[in-house]
């Protein structure tokens, strides 16, 4: 396998991957129009290397987009070439980094920080004995052939890898590669950066607040939220999970009004997972399959967000309040 196949296939986001699997092949251009960036070209003139055309994402589900994501992405991109998102998770971060990428027709070139993948593999090595055999790295390739390198959760990055990428974000960037007799790489013209990250708090275990030096080097920061909160619920979400799922829409409506609340109270610190429209999505095509709502979600809502009983019970209060109003 690749350095990059490896590492991709190691920090992909699984979650994601499979949604991707539902094909939805929509013409860029009918994308550009759709979420209108048509102004914002990423790669005129780019000539996308046929080794790399892999990692241009083919298939992404459309992403509902009442907050002007990808518009907001895209301009942020095509004035900085870098920009970071922040946001719970499931609130479609790392879907709308596909969508870019996918429009933009770039590489993307993903790097979960949060797992142990070695410098090795972020920037090269020799193999074989002696000095001959140089195998670029993920972030090397990118930095050489351009287009979109992604790390996600990153303020969980080690430092070294941080302290390495810090004059890459400068604007002429190079990287210097210390390990190959200090070969200077400077940033492709068509290097774009994307940072994605959970907001630093407590409910987030683990997380950390990110390095300064890299967080002055950014300069477009974009928040991201659950389409539907507490009492705020959109008919969107609505539309989506039924049109996904083929549930009723009378329905979808409980499914997205309960998912609210969870959000709700996980907003408040009150519960350590909230479900992204990916798991309305699961649940909802249980239901669909047959299954009665409260127990298609013992599977997916209560299962996917933790394994304390006390928690689980908490969720299955919130579901029940919802699912009784009804009858
Ligand atoms: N607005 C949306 N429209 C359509 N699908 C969405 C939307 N928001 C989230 N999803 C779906 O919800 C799931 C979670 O989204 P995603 O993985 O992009 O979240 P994330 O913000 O990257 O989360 P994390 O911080 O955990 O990485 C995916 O299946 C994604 O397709
Ligand atoms: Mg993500």
């Amino acid at each position: 396998m690749s350095v990059e196949k490896v590492v991709r296939a190691e920090g992909a986001n699984v979650k994601l991957r499979l949604k991707l699997d539902i094909t939805q092949k929509v013409g860029e251009g009918r994308l550009k129009t759709k979420y209108e960036v048509s102004q914002y070209d990423l790669s005129a003139g780019y000539v996308l290397p046929e080794s790399l055309k892999n990692l241009v994402p083919r298939d992404v589900p459309e992403f509902v987009d009442t907050e002007r994501y990808v518009q907001r992405l895209m301009r942020a991109l095509y004035h900085f070439k870098q920009c970071a998102l922040i946001g719970p998770s499931g609130t479609g971060k790392t879907h709308v980094v596909y969508l870019v990428a996918k429009i933009a027709g770039l590489p993307l070139w993903e790097i979960n920080c949060s797992l142990q993948t070695s410098v090795y593999d972020l920037f090269g090595r020799f193999v074989g004995l002696g000095k001959e055999n140089w195998v670029d790295g993920l972030i090397v390739s990118w930095c050489r052939h351009g287009g979109i390198l992604y790390l996600d959760e990153a303020n969980m990055m080690k430092q070294d890898v941080a302290t390495r990428l810090n004059p890459l974000l400068d604007t002429r960037g190079h990287l210097v590669l210390a390990e190959k007799d200090n070969e200077v790489i400077p940033r492709h013209k068509y290097g774009y950066v994307i940072i994605s990250m959970n907001p630093y708090s407590v409910e987030f275990a683990g997380t950390k607040p990110l390095n300064v030096a890299f967080r002055r080097r950014l300069s477009v920061w974009i928040n991201f939220d659950y389409l539907s909160v507490g009492s705020n619920i959109s008919e969107r979400e609505i539309d989506l999970v039924c049109e996904r799922t083929k549930v009723s829409r009378e329905l979808s409506e409980s499914i997205v009004r309960a998912a609210a609340e969870l959000r709700r109270r996980y907003k408040s610190g009150d519960l350590p997972y909230a479900p992204s429209v990916g798991d309305l999505i699961n649940w909802a095509t249980l239901i669909a399959d047959g299954l009665p709502p409260l127990v298609a979600a013992e599977e997916t809502i209560v299962g996917v967000a933790s394994d304390d009983a006390e928690v689980q019970n908490s969720i299955r209060t919130t579901l029940q309040l919802i699912f009784s109003k009804k009858k």
